[in-house]
């Protein structure tokens, strides 16, 4: 079977790092354009550090755009470099290789271009704010036909992490993610937070991704001081790789159970901004949005881990 194509949207980001290896490392998938914006830290360090991270993994084949500097409507200061480090891969960016140069234009012309050039259903990992990714589909309608699904690491149906109500991604642009998640010419697949801190990865698992050579163990020192900050704050000796377990529904589809349910998100100012919630508003043809769960975790990060390690092969199962 051929590989499929893959589009990721990302704002590396220590989980984000894990996430892209994932994928580059997943025989069943083709990774044809990798785009930084605005997120974890800024976009010139997000754009830094995805070239750092497609060198890491040998794969400076792999086209890089800069994505959204900012969110569609309203400016924002909130960052997570008290979460991923203030260079935005837990103080490791400055020991892994130079930086992958970005191609030339915008991120979304370069996502655009592969639409437009690759046959089969490009699927897009959108694992930032979902800032590209709408206005991708806003300058490009005629594009949407072309996209096989937008699997978003984004959302928290009980409860968020950047504020009480908000998960970070929608919380760093609501206006962006209200687009995403209520349009109906794409299917869109939602890998909340909920599902993701259920797939918290412990000690051993990092002892094992530790031992699994060179670029793995660059990952394990990157999640190093991430993993301190998920202790300290759930107070529970795990990790969680948000976006990784994203990408695995990615390269391998129905690692997930999936969930139909119409989401709405909260544009307003009050302490709800960024809330995704169940909802249907009464006039709206919004179709529902695939709420992804993980019903078992172990098998989950094994494959994750297989993956990273480089031991998937086309026929294995996540
Ligand atoms: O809330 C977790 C998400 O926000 C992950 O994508 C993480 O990298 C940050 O972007
Ligand atoms: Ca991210």
């Amino acid at each position: 079977m051929p590989a499929r194509p893959l589009i990721i949207d990302t704002d590396p980001g220590v989980d984000d790092a894990v996430a892209l290896v994932l994928a580059l490392r997943s025989p069943e998938v083709d990774v044809r354009a990798v785009v930084a914006a605005f997120g974890n830290v800024g976009p010139e360090r997000t754009l830094d550090n995805a070239g750092r991270i497609l060198a890491l993994a040998g794969r400076e084949d792999v086209p890089l755009g800069a994505g959204a500097e900012q969110p569609l409507v309203h400016r924002r200061a909130l960052r997570a470099g008290h979460v991923h480090g203030d260079d935005g891969l837990g103080g490791r960016a400055a020991h892994l290789p130079e930086p992958v140069a970005p191609h030339p234009g915008s991120g979304i012309a370069l996502m655009a271009r592969v639409l437009e050039e690759t046959r089969e259903p490009v699927t897009i990992a959108s694992i930032g704010p979902l800032t590209d990714t709408a206005l991708l589909l806003a300058a490009h309608p005629g594009l949407a036909e072309r996209i096989e699904r937008i699997v978003v690491m984004g959302g928290a149906i009980g409860g968020g992490n950047i504020t009480g109500a908000a998960e970070f991604n929608v919380h760093a642009d609501p206006e962006a993610a209200h687009r995403v998640l209520t349009q109906d010419r794409v299917p869109v697949a939602l890998v909340p937070l909920e599902t993701t801190l259920g797939c918290a990865a412990g000690p051993e698992w990092i002892a094992a991704l530790t031992g699994a050579g060179p670029v793995c163990a660059e990952l394990a020192a990157m999640i190093a001081p991430y993993y301190g900050y998920y202790r300290d704050r759930y107070g529970r000796d795990a990790v969680a790789l948000h976006d990784a377990i994203a990408l695995l529904e990615c390269v391998a589809p129905g690692s997930l159970a999936a969930t139909p349910i119409p989401l709405g998100v909260d544009t307003g100012f009050g302490p709800a901004r960024g809330a995704t919630v169940p909802y249907r508003a009464p006039d709206a043809t919004t179709p529902p949005v695939d709420v992804l769960s993980a019903p078992d975790v172990p098998a989950v990060l094994d494959a994750v881990l297989a993956r990273l390690a480089g031991q998937a092969s086309p026929c294995s199962i996540a």
